[in-house]
């Protein structure tokens, strides 16, 4: 296939940040999908209506003139969640969904969820609504391996969550492993999974491919190639289950590069390309469309997308990295290039 049409993808999981690095990276999104649901770990996190309300604004503001691009706001949620204006949120299409980050899990996750069991009334009002919960699923504590928190926390976490609270819809947020992808599909239609670029991409031998690799490192880390196969498997399975979700991830350089380095990796420039290589890659492109464009809308109720794109298999350079702030952010694939191009309507 030398070119592909589809409708205009959706991204289910995005961090756009603030201020000029909001500025900055929104575009790019913008520029390749209809809409994205937007992660809420800010400093302070977004933990109520009025706040993403205002956040929702800022990133409007951020949105090139020529585009058409509709972000889609989650409740972090914290020990103190107030319920009622969760729900009210959710009511008035404020709020998509709520972002369950297990406390000290990732990036400005210190304000997160120190006990499931002390929020489950918060769970239980969600259920109950329809509200998706999204969750960062990894188990931290100090006797499990960081390789093995996801299996953790499906396990000891979320199994009895499901089991607790059985009209309760789940995305389980960029899954790593093998178990992720089985347990997306046990449920029926009330789970679903986002799976991101890099995890498709790469395992865990690529974080340290000739030297330490920190544009690698993400939270999940990167995982075993069995793993890494698994993932493939279910992303281009066309199965309702699974959506993209890119998790595009900016810090700047100086952030990445650090004795303390930050997790995430910022492919949103490049991010439809990544992903249509590897169906091509899995000869599956004809799903890609479920997978980018369908499966994610259906499982959150809206509409997909009536605009149609077409990207070529011609390569283009990707940049070496995006100024910002007296820094720069180094993109997926920065100073090398992608197969795929989309195609400007003329
Ligand atoms: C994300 C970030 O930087 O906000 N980082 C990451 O490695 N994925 C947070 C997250 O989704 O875990
Ligand atoms: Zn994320």
């Amino acid at each position: 296939m030398e070119s592909i049409t589809f409708r205009r993808p959706v991204d289910l999981h995005v961090h756009f940040r603030d201020g000029s690095m909001l500025d900055k990276v929104v575009p790019f999104t913008a520029r390749q999908f209809a809409r994205a649901i937007v992660m809420p770990n800010l400093t302070p996190p977004v933990t109520s209506a009025a706040m993403a309300q205002a956040y929702r604004q800022r990133i409007l503001a951020a949105v090139p003139d020529d585009l058409d691009f509709t972000p889609m706001m989650t409740c972090y949620l914290t020990d103190q969640t107030d319920v009622t204006d969760l729900l009210a949120g959710y009511r008035d299409g404020i709020f998509a969904a709520a972002k369950l980050y297990p406390a000290h899990a990732t990036t400005n996750a210190q304000f997160g969820v120190t006990s499931i069991a002390a929020i489950d009334h918060v769970f239980a009002a969600m259920a109950d609504a329809g509200m998706p919960l999204l969750t960062h699923g990894e188990l931290v504590r100090h006797d499990v391996d960081i390789f093995d928190r996801e299996q953790y926390f499906l396990d000891e976490v979320l199994a009895p969550l499901l089991e607790r609270h059985p009209t309760l819809r789940l995305v389980l947020e960029h899954i790593t492993t093998s178990e992720g992808a089985a347990f997306a599909t046990r449920y029926g239609s009330r789970v679903a999974a986002t799976i991101t670029p890099q995890h498709l991409l790469f395992n865990r031998n690529a974080l340290f491919e000739g030297g330490l690799r920190p544009h690698l490192y993400c939270m999940p880390i990167l995982k075993r190639a069995r793993h890494q196969q698994a993932l493939r498997a279910a992303a281009t399975s066309g199965l309702p289950n699974f959506f993209l979700g890119t998790d595009t991830a900016p810090h700047v350089r100086s952030a990445k590069e650090a004795d303390c380095g930050c997790a995430g990796v910022f492919s949103a420039p490049v991010a439809v390309e990544a992903y249509l290589c590897v169906f091509d890659q899995e000869a599956a492109l004809a799903r890609f469309e479920a997978f980018a464009s369908l499966n994610g809308p259906a499982f959150y109720g809206f509409p997909p997308d009536q605009q149609l794109v077409t990207y070529i298999r011609q390569r283009q350079p990707v940049a070496l990295s995006v100024a910002v702030d007296n820094d720069e952010i180094v993109p997926l694939f920065g100073g090398g290039s992608v197969d795929w191009t989309l195609r400007q309507k003329v």
